[in-house]
């Protein structure tokens, strides 16, 4: 479903993708591991064009990507639920929904606002809300949610379980696996657990390249390749 063939991602002069590689077949759930500063959220800003690599392909069901604008990739299936989030403070949970709803591209609808509501009963309670009013795991909520809305048939999460209490990391990762019946997800980590939990298999980077591909158990058992590449959990 999605190939990254040898991306180099710059910011200015600063060299900050050094050629990575990966794929992500159509159901799966895939996790980008590494510390801070390792690359994952410029991978994820690269799939979604935020940034455009210098050189490499992005491959997203079988047509180029890379160097298409934001916009365009959001309107051809891909979503990004970013680390910070981008909750409209000013705007309640249902404004939040609406504004991301009016950019869905035609054609099939699998996220109405009910389906949405049905998903996350808390939105609905919050509804009327301002999103500046809301806790670090109802904004992630609402963040996951109006990434779905937009229809997209692959979802990227840039450490959706970072800052927040272990009950809603519980949540969270729940949701990921419901998630994952019907949308091809790719996320993002810092350290181990939670990605064994939630995803099928892994890539770990380190300044801005693929030092493992493989299974997260893999890593796990290897407490040489966590304490090099992984931040402790
Ligand atoms: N807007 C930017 N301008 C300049 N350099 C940047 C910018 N964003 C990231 N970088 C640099 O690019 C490299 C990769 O950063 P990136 O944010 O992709 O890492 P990360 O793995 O997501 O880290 P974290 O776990 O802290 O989110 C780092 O060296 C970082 O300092
Ligand atoms: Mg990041």
């Amino acid at each position: 479903m999605l190939v990254v063939e040898d991306i180099h991602t710059y910011y200015g002069e600063s060299h900050a993708l050094q050629g990575v590689s990966l794929e992500v077949k159509a159901g799966e759930v895939v996790c980008l591991l590494g510390r801070n500063g390792a690359g994952k959220s410029t991978t994820l800003k690269s799939i979604m064009g935020i940034v455009s690599p210098r050189r490499g392909r992005i491959v997203f069901e079988g047509e180029e990507i890379q160097g298409r604008p934001a916009h365009w990739i959001a309107r051809h299936g891909i979503a990004l639920v970013p680390e910070d989030r981008r909750i409209f403070a000013g705007l309640t949970v249902q404004e939040n929904l609406d504004v991301a709803q009016a950019r869905r591209p035609p054609g099939e609808r699998r996220w109405s606002l009910e389906r949405v509501f049905d998903e996350f009963p808390m939105l609905a309670e919050l509804r009327d809300q301002d999103g500046g009013t809301l806790s670090g795991g109802q904004q992630q909520m609402l963040a996951i949610a109006r990434a779905l809305v937009t229809e997209p048939r692959l979802l990227l999460l840039d450490e959706p379980n970072e800052g927040l209490a272990p009950v809603i990391v519980q949540q969270i990762g729940a949701l990921i696996d419901r998630l994952a019946e019907t949308t091809t997800i790719l996320f993002t980590d810092q350290s181990v657990p939670f990605a064994l939990k939630h995803a099928s298999r892994g890539y770990i980077l380190q300044k801005g390249r693929v030092v493992y591909q493989g299974s997260i158990e893999t890593i796990r058992n290897d407490p040489e390749v966590q304490e090099r590449y992984l931040s402790v959990a």
